[in-house]
């Protein structure tokens, strides 16, 4: 099927998504994939096989599953480099978006300011903290995108990294990375991209990999938990001691001194995530199949879909920029996102309520929370719909 086809189809792909099924067989509006995405049965297939049948350890084992499975593990990472455009040893396994942001933040052989903007989510602010770095903080345009202009007049060269989402988790704004870019390495600064919420949307090949360092999650990405990546280019990885010691990450070990394996292998220390990393590579072929382009021209219609619906209705505030990525915020004057999302759980729609792990955006927001729908490539129509009729049962009950 072709790509345009496979979107045009949508319930072709929902059907390779036994997630978005109640236990009864109804379906479920699943409007919260900024958060985790659901899983391709292709992905559960991948990771039951690697868990049961194919399981062994990788890397030290000398029969043969074990050196199966180390392909296997192996093949999962020029996977993931391939779908994201990086190097195979430009991709370093992590827990997550998380662990990579604190290991670029603990790692990082030049230590100094870090520029964040107020739209980070809090894993790119308190690691940060935790390595002792001083934070300054780029303000927002009035649509909610990161003022560029401000962080121009704001780098100095004791910047040593600017640290950017790529694209907002509550707000969906799209950062210009190539002025980032542009901004960050004429102070002799780096660029990293919290790259979350782009590499499900966008993908990072062009533009995001102008910047220096991008972290990801592999949830977020149809493929299983526990499981991220930090692509760096080669000489930054080469650039940084390890992050954790123990088995794996090293070349020789006395009492006296150890030498380093070379990266990625230095930053991933003990037993890797091996059923984890295999489903997050098929995860990235499965999304390859279907097309970036067409995920994100998907998601960009249902959002002018559900901003237009949401702009109709006079009693609600609609948070971020036009040209959103697959994510709408917004707030329902009188009523707390909570009381909305919990009576939209009683009509089969799952959204998020709260702070979004971004409380410094919610204060300069003036909000304690907003409600969020979140689009993923199985989205359509329906779950719009079925979200507007919610929101008008939710306002004819607090109206
Ligand atoms: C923009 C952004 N950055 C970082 C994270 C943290 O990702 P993880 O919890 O998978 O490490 C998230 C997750 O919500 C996110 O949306």
């Amino acid at each position: 099927m072709s790509t345009v086809a496979a979107l045009n189809s949508v319930p072709t792909l929902k059907a390779d998504f036994p997630g978005l099924l109640n236990a009864d067989g109804s379906p479920w509006h699943y409007l919260d994939s900024a958060a985790t995405a659901q899983k391709p049965q292709v992905v559960i297939d991948a990771v039951t096989k690697a868990i049961g049948a194919d399981y062994a350890t990788v890397h030290r084992g000398v029969y043969t599953r074990s050196a199966e499975m180390t392909l296997g593990y192996e093949a999962a990472r020029r996977r993931v480099a391939a779908f994201v455009g990086g190097g195979e040893d430009e991709i370093v396994f992590t827990r997550g978006a998380t662990e990579a942001i604190n290991l670029v933040a603990q790692c990082w052989p030049q230590k100094g300011r870090v520029l964040l903007s107020e739209l980070e989510h809090h894993s790119n602010i308190v690691p940060w903290q935790l390595a002792g770095w001083q934070i300054d903080v780029c303000p927002l345009t009035h649509d909610g995108k990161i003022d560029l202009d401000a962080a121009e007049q704001m780098l100095t060269r004791d910047h040593k990294i600017v640290a950017f989402a790529h694209v907002s988790n509550v707000l969906g704004s799209i950062l210009d990375v190539p002025r980032a870019a542009e901004l960050a390495h004429q102070v002799g600064a780096k660029l990293l991209l919290d790259a979350c919420q782009s590499v499900p949307r966008l993908g990072l090949t062009f533009p995001g990999l102008l910047a220096d360092f991008a972290v990801f999650s592999g949830h977020k990405l149809y493929g299983p938990t526990g499981i991220g990546a930090l692509w760096a280019r080669r000489e930054h990885l080469e650039a940084m001691p390890p992050y954790q010691g123990g088995g794996a990450m090293i070349e020789r070990v006395t009492f006296e001194k150890t030498t380093f394996a070379d990266p990625p292998q230095r930053f991933e220390a003990g037993t890797p995530a091996i059923v984890e990393a295999i489903g997050f590579g098929v995860a990235c072929d499965y999304v390859s199949s279907i097309g970036l382009d067409a995920i994100h021209a998907h998601e960009a219609r249902l959002v002018a879909q559900l901003r237009q619906a949401l702009r109709g209705m006079n009693d609600v505030r609609l948070f971020g920029p036009e040209d959103s990525a697959g994510i709408v915020s917004f707030a329902l004057e009188g009523i707390h996102p909570h009381d909305l999302g919990t009576i939209l759980d009683e009509e089969n729609v799952a959204i998020r309520a709260g702070h979004h792990c971004a409380q410094p955006l919610m204060d300069r927001l003036g909000v304690p929370a907003t409600a969020r729908a979140s689009f993923g490539l199985y989205s359509d129509e329906d779950d719009v719909a079925a979200l507007l009729r919610g929101i008008e049962r939710t306002k004819r009950i607090f109206g």
